[in-house]
């Protein structure tokens, strides 16, 4: 097969929810239907406890479970799908995003009794940021669910984009009888169907056959109202809208009795988009090029503490990789040889020969990567797109151990080119702030500071509201805003100037008296 029909039949997506909607479940039954796993219940959750419990042997089990489950690929009705899994605990948002970077479009999971749910609404701003196309699908409908045009509604103001139902439930909770599949016409009985060999779909292209009442008695009725409604509010699908991320497609079903997923997938592998171009800083790169490009999107650490060696995820972006090919590191300016690239087929991993396109490979590195950096076959560019963004809590390191100064540098680099944590610099006093999404972070950066690098650290408290990136076109306001602020300056690890903002209030001080000066939360603007 070529390359072109390689690419062709490749889906990279990955699914995302607020925790429990169903994220878990959902890939694990997406998982039976390309027989990657045989049984349900063989995908362990990629989820820290969600108690505020979570000590850090539940992150050390975390890291192990999440390095055999960050990539699950199987083959499906002819194509090749590639799910990019991502954490679930809130803690680990940052790496959330940093994996949506590189998806080709996402399936969200909404839980039908909670509507959308705080987390959601954050993966979705990522989300429209980057234009990934998006669909829906609202899971437990065997429980008692919200009103289904509510939750349509819902889902427009509160995660705002346009939405299309292709499959519309009948009833909810005992009384759930199935769903009708807009898309294909074809009434769909509710049953717990974990085997996947009954069918238990029966067409119906005119909903105003009253054969429909056999299956589905008096509800019949309400599904025809409610479907005229449907067909007056909701204008047809449109593919083109739906890749352009202007409206995300609608489905809903049960995952965890395995109802409405197949549904799901097989639209999913007609409509999602193929591996897309990527914007690089100096061109916009095609997938059906030649020669290969990637770019590394996650660093995952060892689980053995002893080794310090960790695995760099790339997603094949152009051409085709090859095994013990040359390929130039771009940031560090030189060639390197893979001898034995792995991929990830549910949850085993094996040496692979070639990846296209929308494949994931892991690399084994030593410490030569960090998040963002690209392989080409020789050609000077970098790929833009994986933007990190203010923490949300901070903290100043201070080192215990004087004698191991070097080991805690060397750790807190190489922690946070692993995207654990940010990591800042003060620009006037030199001390080291850590900034992270959540707090268990810190736990595990403490920890792992001390086991694998031999280095001690305790946090002190900073006051601090926000990183914001800075830029002006006025060179002299820019100069003179940092040395007014100097004290609140700080580096990023790109040596970029961040302005440290204490508090809410002293940021909008700082924007009305420097009107010159643009503040910005994302490193990417
Ligand atoms: P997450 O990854 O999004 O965090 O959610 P996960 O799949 O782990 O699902 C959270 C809980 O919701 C699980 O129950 C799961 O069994 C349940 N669930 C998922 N889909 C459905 C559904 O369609 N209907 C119903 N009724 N429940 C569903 P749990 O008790 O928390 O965990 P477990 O002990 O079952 O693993």
């Amino acid at each position: 097969m070529g390359l072109k029909e390689e690419i062709k039949k490749r889906r990279t997506f990955g699914i995302v929810s607020h925790p429990d909607a169903g994220k878990t479940t959902l890939t694990e039954k997406l998982l039976l239907f390309g027989g990657a796993i045989q049984e349900a219940g063989a995908v362990k959750s990629n989820k820290i406890k969600k108690s505020a419990t979570s000590d850090w042997m539940d992150i050390e089990r975390q890291r192990g479970i999440s390095v055999a489950t960050s990539v699950m690929a199987f083959d499906y009705s002819n194509h090749k799908i590639n799910i990019l899994d991502t954490p679930g605990h809130k803690d680990f948002a940052e790496d959330t995003y940093r994996t949506l970077t590189v998806v080709d479009s996402v399936i969200i999971v909404i839980d039908g009794a909670k509507g959308v749910e705080e987390q959601t609404k954050k993966l979705m701003e990522v989300c429209r940021m980057r234009k990934t196309p998006v669909i829906v699908f609202i899971n437990k409908m065997d429980r008692p669910s919200r009103d289904s045009f509510d939750l349509l509604d819902e889902i427009e103001s509160q995660l705002q984009i346009k939405v299309n139902p292709l499959s519309w439930p009948i009833g909810s909770g005992q009384s759930f009888k199935g769903v009708y599949n807009i898309y294909e016409k074809k009434l769909m009985l509710f049953g717990a169907n974990e085997k996947l060999t009954e069918d238990n779909s029966i067409e119906f292209h005119d909903v105003n056959d009253s054969g429909i009442e056999e299956y589905i008695g008096n509800s019949a009725n309400q599904l025809r109202d409610d479907l005229n409604i449907i067909s007056e509010v909701y204008p047809s699908f449109s593919l083109e809208e739906y890749r352009n991320a202007i409206v995300a497609p609608v489905f809903f079903g049960s995952a965890l009795n395995n109802f409405g997923v197949k549904e799901l997938l097989d639209c999913f592998i007609e409509i999602a988009p193929q591996p897309l171009p990527k914007q690089s800083d100096t061109r916009l790169v095609d997938p059906f090029e030649d020669t290969f490009s990637g770019i590394v999107f996650k660093i995952h650490a060892n689980m053995d503490p002893k080794h310090r060696d960790r695995i760099a995820f790339v997603k094949v972006v152009s051409g085709k990789f090859l095994r013990n090919f040359n390929y130039l590191h771009v940031r560090q300016n030189r060639m390197m040889k893979f001898s034995s690239p792995t991929a990830f087929m549910a949850s085993k991993k094996s040496i692979i020969d070639i990846a296209f396109p929308g494949d994931i490979v892991g690399l084994h590195d030593t410490g030569n990567f960090k998040i963002g950096d690209t392989l080409t076959e020789g050609e000077i560019m970098n790929f833009k797109g994986i933007p990190t963004f203010s923490p949300e809590l901070f903290k100043y390191v201070v080192n215990t151990d004087p004698m191991k100064s070097k080991q805690l540098a060397k750790g807190l680099e190489q922690l946070t080119d692993e995207g654990v944590a940010q990591l800042f610099t003060g620009q006037l006093s030199s001390r080291k702030i850590i900034g992270t999404v959540g707090a268990l972070q810190f736990e595990v950066i403490q920890f792992r500071l001390l086991h694998e690098y031999g280095a001690s650290c305790i946090f002190e408290p900073i006051q601090l509201y926000k990183t914001c990136w800075i830029k002006s076109s006025d060179k002299k306001a820019l100069e003179d805003f940092k040395i007014r602020k100097i004290q609140n300056m700080a580096f990023d690890k790109d040596k970029r100037d961040l302005f440290l903002a204490d508090s809410p209030y002293a940021l909008q001080i700082a924007q009305e008296k420097f009107p010159k000066i643009e503040f910005y939360f994302t490193s990417e603007f």
